[in-house]
């Protein structure tokens, strides 16, 4: 009984690591093959001159996930340079990793 429940365990651990490393994954490849590094950066840090914040901004942090998601569908920024709108271009899926992502550039 006690082995079982450690096999238990350490299968669920193991399922575990390996479906976060694999989102992480994909939400690496959506961010680079939408080209959001264009205007994002590589790893996040934003365009000055684009006025596209850095996503470690006290707000995208503060940002739920619900947020920042509703920002890849539906695009955003009030400036000359607008986020463009990517309902149309990802799935549901692909931007729940692309937002898993940006938590990762995020620390
Ligand atoms: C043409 C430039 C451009 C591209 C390409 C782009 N973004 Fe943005 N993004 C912006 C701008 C501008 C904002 C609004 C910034 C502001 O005013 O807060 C923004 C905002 C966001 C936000 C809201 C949080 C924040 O920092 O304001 C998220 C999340 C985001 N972008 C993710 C993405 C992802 C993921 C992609 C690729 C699928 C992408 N962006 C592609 C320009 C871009």
């Amino acid at each position: 009984m006690k082995i079982w429940t450690g096999i238990t365990l350490a299968t669920i651990l193991a399922a575990t690591t390996v479906t976060s490393a694999f989102a992480q994954g994909s939400g690496a490849d959506v961010y680079t093959s939408t080209k959001c590094a264009m205007c994002h950066g590589a790893t996040g840090t934003g365009n000055a001159g684009m006025k596209v914040p850095p996503f470690k901004s006290p707000d995208a942090i503060k940002a739920t996930d619900t947020a920042l998601s509703a920002a890849i569908k539906n695009g955003a920024g009030t400036g000359t340079i607008k986020m463009p709108a990517y309902a149309a271009k990802l799935t549901d899926a692909q931007i729940k990793s692309v937002v898993a992502y940006i938590r990762t550039l995020q620390k």
